[in-house]
């Protein structure tokens, strides 16, 4: 057993050339829909307000700007990757290739919370849109059907270590049963995913000029209606529980973090891209430029429109619009039904990202060959699909949204640093790689990627978080040793 067996890069290019299962549709428009599609979110769309009213205020801006910057170190990192290893098993594959398979794994195990987990999180946040949306129009769904039959608050006190502590305390009972318009959603975008990648990635392109538009006429809607006194001051002084300041402010960016997740989506997207080389850094760094320009836009102009003190419901962007008076109503249902459009193509490009990941983790043997299975018509890897579909289903229905969303970032920011490291290593360990781009000033960018990860996973992200965190990668580890290891091709190979 070899824990660090890798795979060469030069292998898995002639793969990405000779496998030519999946159907080679998308070129850089699309892909970089594909990237804002799964960007924009609930992060903007629901969990803004929550940062800026608890923690950090109108400095919220300072937040989506430091989070986008840890981005675009990671994505920058990315792109490096995904033009040189154009596999759907992004990060993962680029584990592979650089710091050996037991690392691959472990990114592999977390990119399932930043993909399946973050499906899941997302259509809670849809959910809660159309049951508001459904009210406006006067149809009451019964809450016992529109939220988790649990939640749970953090235990102040409590180191990480005490896992099972954080585990087992602040459960409470909401009194409902599942959330169904939220398994609903995730049932009927699987159904779609499995029919095919060219179907979807249309209802994408028309999904995001949607999302689109209601961004750029809130922003340009807005702007107009800024009081300039909301923005005093910019960064609220630390209050009795220690929240607001600077401190705030790192506080809001590791929670807005989740907002960015997702650009990464257009790598698991290369064996379906027409010229992956050319493509895959326009899509991932042209997505992620474009959200970060609007999240500080929205930002500024939210916090400049309303109080943030106002800002801590479920729908901020749409009671910021319904304080200006009835003659912007239909700003307000615009901006209802964008973002419930909005959220289905980030719960699309998510469950797509899944299905690609475990399709190629199958064909390296770590997982089950049904996950490998690819639809002799469709052409999609439709087995995994349908897995992953009832597994999102059942996340959606049972957990809430904060849980959830904390869970993705941590998961996704120690996968965004293993790749700034793997990047890193293998430029000494294999320089003569052709790179068709290249990560600029890599002694900067690949530590600055690793550091401002990790800054906001440990200042960020609280105990019950982290201790979840070890549990998940505890079972990750477990399986590895019991199954993955036990038929890995590259271990098979190396016998
Ligand atoms: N970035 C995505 C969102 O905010 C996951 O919904």
């Amino acid at each position: 057993m070899n824990l660090f067996a890798r795979r060469r890069v030069a292998d898995l290019q002639a793969e990405a050339l000779q496998d030519q299962k999946l159907k080679r549709a998308l070129g850089p428009v699309n892909l970089t829909s594909l990237g804002i599609g799964a960007i924009i979110g609930a992060g903007i769309f629901v969990l803004t307000g929550h940062a800026a009213a608890q923690y950090a205020g109108p400095g919220i801006v300072y937040s989506f700007i430091l989070s986008g910057l840890a981005c675009a170190f990671a994505g920058l990192c990315y792109a490096e990757f995904a033009s040189m290893i154009p596999l759907s098993g992004s990060a993962y594959t680029y584990g592979y290739a650089t710091l050996g398979e037991f690392v691959a794994w472990i990114i592999g195990w977390n990119l399932i919370l930043e993909y399946l987990f973050a499906a899941g999180t997302v259509a809670v946040g849809w959910s809660g849109y159309v049951v508001s949306f459904l009210k406006d129009l006067g149809i009451t769904i019964p809450a016992a059907f529109t939220s988790a039959p649990y939640n749970h608050t953090a235990q102040a006190g409590l180191h990480w270590w005490n896992i099972w502590q954080l585990f087992a305390h602040g459960w409470t009972s909401t009194g409902a049963i599942l959330n169904i318009p939220a398994m609903l959603v995730v049932a009927v975008i699987t159904i779609l995913l499995i029919v095919g990648i060219k179907e979807s990635a249309n209802f994408n392109n028309i999904i995001v000029a949607l999302k689109l538009a209601v961004i750029l006429t809130f922003i340009g809607v807005g702007v107009f209606y800024i009081n300039k006194a909301n923005w005093h001051p910019f960064v609220p002084p630390v209050d009795a529980d220690g929240n607001f300041g600077w401190r705030g402010v790192i506080h809001g960016a590791a929670v807005i973090f989740f907002a960015y997740i997702g650009f990464d989506a257009v790598s698991t997207a290369a064996q379906e891209a027409k010229n992956p080389q050319r493509d895959m850094p326009i899509g991932l760094l042209g997505s992620l430029g474009i959200c970060t320009i609007l999240y500080i836009a929205v930002s500024l102009v939210l916090t400049g429109m309303v109080n943030y003190s106002q800002l801590n419901v479920p729908a901020p962007i749409a009671v910021a619009v319904n304080s200006l008076g009835p003659s912007l109503h239909w700003l307000e249902y615009s901006i209802k039904i964008g973002a419930i459009a909005g959220l289905s193509s980030v719960i699309l490009v998510l469950l797509l990202g899944q299905a690609r990941i475990f399709y190629t983790m199958s064909k390296d043997g770590l997982l089950p060959p049904v996950f490998s299975v690819v639809h002799p018509k469709f052409r999609t890897p439709w087995i995994a699909q349908f897995l992953i579909g009832v597994i999102a289903m059942l996340i959606a229905g049972l957990f809430p949204i904060g849980l959830l969303g904390e869970l993705v970032s941590i998961g996704t920011l120690l996968a965004f640093a293993i790749v700034c490291v793997g990047v890193f290593v293998l430029r000494f360990t294999d320089p003569q790689i052709k790179r068709p781009f290249r990560t600029p000033f890599i002694w900067l960018t690949a530590p600055l990627g690793i550091g401002s990860c990790i800054f906001l996973m440990v200042i960020g992200l609280p105990a019950d978080t982290w201790a979840r965190l070890i549990v998940w990668l505890a079972i990750g580890i477990a399986i590895y040793f019991l199954y993955s290891v036990r038929h890995s091709q590259v271990q098979k190979r190396s016998k």
